[in-house]
């Protein structure tokens, strides 16, 4: 199959003769030749594939006619093109395959029968291959590749191809592998695509493309994409999933990217409007796009079953494009409802599960008792282990969020940009990515308001006002949290309760910055944020919208709180609370925001251009704004006295190397132990 090798530099004639290509032409073969004679230093192994294939066509055939027609194959060419360096003069060749062609013109003159299944060869391949000049040999480059066999695919991929080659962040690359006899310069005029898109075509369409069987594309697609793959090493390859696409296409490809290791994309019908946000994200990210998964985690509450509908309605709404499902896991309480009960029987998730298996777990609580807060904490966060803590992330959820349908446009743009982009040293404070813009702080009793940002374009500093921000506050409504940070946390809580078990409580640090209406897990985030200088990313739309609105009308206190925090509220409701602030979030029961349903991009500041960290304000969890060595600082001196407090370290005892994923500097437990 690969019996295109190596490519060959500025051969004129090459050149002149592409564009007069036609199929079974004597220019065609001749090229052939040249190409061949061009092997290089691969040739001895494409040589060994060659056999191979041979042999395997070799079976295909025999068993294929074996029962039926046994005359056919000897009509079909049976040359095999040598390849040694003394290969014979080329001449005698293209007769055959003239007649060959011809042959195939007569059965079928209008709709070419399908059923030519001879060796491959790319005669327009070569030529491109061997210009390309961005770094195509290295295995990390920002080369993109878009590939499509039909010509609607093709037609819906070139705008967003083109747009991500305007956007510059990539060099893009198209490689058309079908059947259809266009030649390329017509398939660039009719989408449009000029030389500002910044596009490099590559034409890897087979010989003898229209009258092959489909055994032979599907073939000669994986064949093309290995050739690619050798000389541009595409990061990422963006292929149209609408269902307008050639099966054999996407079968070929999809197999050999899997053996290759290589990450494909597929963009789903309406990729063109809704999915563009892709064209702003960087080779790197997009790499990572099938690597990078989620798992979502819901603690639903006693008693809440119609916030808990509510939830996994707007989830079974929202839209993962083509993205895989992340799995679904419920936490119930001892005591589940009958509504809910009733609803759960019938949920399904993924919800167009027909075939697939499914992605729900459910676990159940025994103890009947109520629960404490270190307990409540640890059961919390035992409900997830990243297997690969640099690509299993987690998304929390509280049953009373509602979903936008984009959220996961969000969640999955933000998470690629942020956490995948090359060149990003701010990637080692993101703790998570919110999803909820709080109104108040994490105290429940200040109203808290988004900070304005300067943000820079070009070399001015532009205010634009709205912007996305960095906030030490870590947020349970709805939030993504990194699989690396969640092993960091998970150490963390379990050497602060095993301090609590053992030493006298603290002094300084035993006061709850975080409000009661938040589960207990959270203040243990607050505090590793603070150690370690840690920080969420918050969402904020030019306009009202939200990815997320928050519903308080059934709203249900944290389990290890409810007693509290009820008693507390009906004591305000009488007039008789003490402190009228206590809550603010809840009081607001008409602060539910609508959801962002249109156009992700065209919603978010900056049209949709996420600003670098380092553009972005950044606050301390009180509501401070810093710079980013600020924040640093910070978090030296409550490390200082977190070591003391809580840590149990002497002054003498030594300061420690804070390990990747472990919190061991904070605490001196272990060695008093050991
Ligand atoms: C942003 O710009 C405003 C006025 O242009 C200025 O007062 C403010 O200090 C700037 N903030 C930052 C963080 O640079
Ligand atoms: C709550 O936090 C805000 C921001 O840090 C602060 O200004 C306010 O005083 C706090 N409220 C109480 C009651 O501690």
């Amino acid at each position: 199959m690969p019996l295109l090798q190596r490519p060959f530099h500025g051969d004129e004639e090459l050149g002149k003769k592409d564009d007069d290509h036609k199929q079974g032409t004597k220019g065609h073969m001749g090229r052939a030749w040249q190409q061949r004679r061009l092997n290089g230093p691969r040739r001895s192994n494409l040589k060994k594939i060659a056999l191979v294939l041979l042999v395997i066509i070799g079976f295909y055939y025999f068993f294929k006619n074996m029962p039926t027609d046994l005359e056919q194959p000897r009509q079909r060419p049976s040359f095999i093109p040598p390849t040694g360096p003394n290969a014979p003069a080329p001449k005698s060749v293209p007769e055959r395959y003239d007649s060959v062609s011809k042959m195939a013109d007569d059965d079928a003159s209008e709709t070419p029968l399908h059923n030519f299944n001879g060796p491959i060869k790319f005669y327009q391949l070569a030529s491109t291959l061997h210009a390309v000049t961005t770094r195509g040999s290295s295995p990390i480059n920002q080369n993109v590749l878009f590939a499509a066999a039909s010509l609607k695919s093709a037609a819906s991929l070139l705008p967003i191809a083109c747009d991500m080659g305007i956007r510059a962040r990539n060099y893009v690359h198209f490689a058309l592998m079908g059947r259809d006899d266009i030649s390329m310069d017509i398939l660039k005029s009719v989408n449009g695509v000029g030389k500002d898109c910044g596009i490099t075509f590559h034409d890897a369409r087979p010989d003898f493309s229209i009258s092959s069987s489909d055994w032979r594309m599907e073939v000669s697609s994986a064949a093309a994409f290995k050739h690619i793959n050798d000389f541009v090493n595409p990061q990422a390859t963006f292929v149209d999933s609408s269902g307008e696409e050639e099966v054999w296409f996407l079968k070929g490809l999809n197999q050999r990217a899997a053996t290759l290791g290589r990450t494909i994309i597929e963009l789903p019908d309406n990729a063109g409007q809704n999915l563009m946000w892709i064209t702003l994200l960087d080779s790197s990210s997009l790499s990572a796009w099938n690597k990078a998964s989620i798992d979502f985690i819901v603690h639903a509450q006693p008693s809440a079953s119609g916030s808990l509908m509510r939830l996994l309605e707007s989830l079974k709404k929202a839209d993962f494009f083509s993205s895989s499902y992340p799995r679904l896991t419920i936490e119930l309480p001892r005591d589940i409802d009958e509504p809910s009960k009733r609803y759960l029987e019938g949920f399904k998730w993924p919800p167009k599960s027909d075939h697939s298996s499914s992605l729900l777990t459910l676990r159940h609580r025994i103890p009947q008792h109520g629960i404490n807060s270190d307990e409540s904490s640890a059961r919390f966060l035992e409900g997830f282990w990243p297997a690969n803590p640099s690509a299993n992330h987690i998304l929390v959820l509280s049953p009373q969020v509602e979903l936008s349908p984009l959220f996961y446009h969000y969640l999955k743009y933000t998470m690629l940009e942020y956490k995948y982009a090359g060149n990003n040293p701010a990637v080692e404070n993101l703790l998570s990515l919110s999803l909820d813009l709080p109104s108040t702080y994490l105290n429940d009793t200040t109203k808290f308001t988004p900070p304005v940002s300067n943000s820079t374009v070009g070399d001015n500093v532009v205010n634009t006002g709205v912007s996305p921000f960095l906030w030490q506050a870590p947020n349970s409504n709805a939030a993504l949290y990194f699989g690396d940070k969640w092993i960091e946390l998970h150490d963390f809580v379990s050497q602060s309760l095993e301090s609590q078990r053992t030493r006298p409580t603290p002094t300084t640090l035993n006061e709850k910055a975080v409000s009661k209406t938040y589960p207990s897990w959270l203040e243990h985030v607050l505090r590793l944020a603070r150690a370690r200088g840690y920080w969420t990313l918050y969402p904020n739309f030019e306009n009202e919208d939200r990815l997320v609105t928050l519903h308080n009308d059934l709203y249900q206190p944290p389990e290890e709180f409810a007693e509290e925090v009820k008693s507390d509220l009906e004591n305000e409701n009488d007039e008789l609370g003490a402190d009228p602030s206590h809550y603010l979030s809840l009081k607001n029961k008409d602060s539910e925001t609508t959801l962002l349903k249109t156009n992700l991009l065209s919603m978010m500041p900056n049209k949709g251009e996420l600003p670098k960290p380092w553009d972005m304000p950044v606050l301390t969890y009180d509501g401070e704004r810093v710079e980013v060595d600020g924040l640093h600082k910070l978090g030296l001196a409550y490390s200082e006295i977190f070591r003391r407090e809580v840590g149990g370290c002497g002054l003498d005892d030594m300061e420690k190397v804070k390990v990747e994923g472990e919190v061991g500097d904070l605490f001196c437990l272990k060695d008093q132990k050991s």
